[in-house]
């Protein structure tokens, strides 16, 4: 029987998940350490059964043409898949599956480090220490930051990062209201969290919190309206997606003093222009989608990925589906 042919965009960082990839497969890697170009993957993708990506790999119908039809698995090394026309996956009978779950504390932990950081305005303070030798302690005009403690924290979408967020705002004894398309009334209680309806979370919250996933219903949910809703002392955190925010409302709002500042690790543009209007400004904090970048996450979703695949070309179902309704479908075509 001939192996299983896929094509792996990335390394994975540990060398015996590489292995297991290569004990079943016939692999295809891209070796540098950065994603293939356009031509490259539409080239390397061609006559795959697996593709592993990442997020940075836009996986559309002209991927999923060029594959061919014994495409049957499109493992992404990440909780998002916005990046894959998943209906056509669907539609063609292609597994999609993603990692979520291993992020969670690492993006929690990264959305707490944005709020800290716009908050107690520390990248001004550590580049005025390092290029300008700047020193006025006990000034009190002398970089002013306010308190996390004890403020009320908005989190738009409490699922498995929400909730991770919450848990750790309560250590800074935050007021922690959510909005979400659902009521988590376990969350609720276990946490003491309180449900507001999105414009008064909005309108209550001294730190609003973006949790949400992609989707056509949360493209842009956040704009001009909901930007001059928020009180102008409030900082905006977006971990999630960039395009949940509309970014040129974002740009006036920050410019236009509606609200004091965000602390952004993702954009509807990336990578961002380094001369976009959202790098000149002061009141921003800047990080290069990197939330999930810990060694942690690395090992952990390697694991994840590498099983995946494999499971799907075994003809075993994948644990984590982004389509599951595929795999009734492909029961009953095999
Ligand atoms: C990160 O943004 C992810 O979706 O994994």
């Amino acid at each position: 029987m001939p192996k299983p042919k896929i094509y792996v965009t990335r390394r994975l960082p540990s060398e015996k998940d590489m292995k297991k990839l290569y004990e079943y497969c016939e692999v295809d890697l891209n070796e540098r350490d950065e994603p293939p170009s356009r031509e490259e993957l539409l080239e390397h993708v061609k006559g795959k059964d697996g593709l592993l990506c990442l997020l940075t790999d836009k996986i559309d119908r002209e991927v999923m043409d060029i594959a061919g039809s014994q495409l049957k698995v499109i493992s992404t090394y990440s909780v998002g898949f916005d990046h894959i026309e998943v209906e056509e996956a669907t539609k063609r009978g292609i597994y999609v599956t993603h990692t979520p779950g291993v992020l969670t504390d690492a993006v929690a932990d990264h959305a707490m480090a944005l709020m800290l950081a716009i908050a107690r305005r520390l990248i001004e303070a550590h580049n005025c220490v390092k290029t300008k030798g700047c020193w006025r302690t006990w000034s009190p005009t002398f970089l002013l930051g306010e308190d996390v403690y004890g403020k009320t924290l908005g989190i738009i979408g409490l699922g498995r990062i929400g909730t991770a967020i919450a848990k750790r705002a309560k250590g800074f004894n935050m007021r922690i209201l959510y909005y979400d398309i659902v009521r988590r009334e376990r969350v609720e209680k276990e946490l003491g969290v309180e449900y507001r309806p999105l414009d008064e979370l909005l309108r209550e919250a001294d730190f609003v919190s973006i949790n949400v996933a992609l989707t056509k219903e949360t493209y842009h949910m956040i704009g001009e309206r909901e930007l001059k809703l928020m009180k102008p002392s409030a900082y905006l955190i977006n971990t999630a997606r960039g395009a949940v925010v509309d970014t040129s409302a974002l740009v006036k709002a920050l410019r236009e003093g509606w609200i004091a500042g965000a602390a952004l690790d993702v954009f509807e543009e990336e990578p961002l222009p380094i001369d976009h209007p959202l790098t000149k400004m002061e009141n921003v904090i800047l990080t290069p989608h990197m939330a999930a970048h810990t060694e942690e996450f690395f090992r952990e979703a390697a694991v994840t990925v590498a099983k995946e695949v494999l499971k799907a070309l075994k003809g075993e179902r994948p644990a984590y589906l982004a389509n599951p309704e595929v795999y009734s479908t492909t029961k009953l075509r095999t």
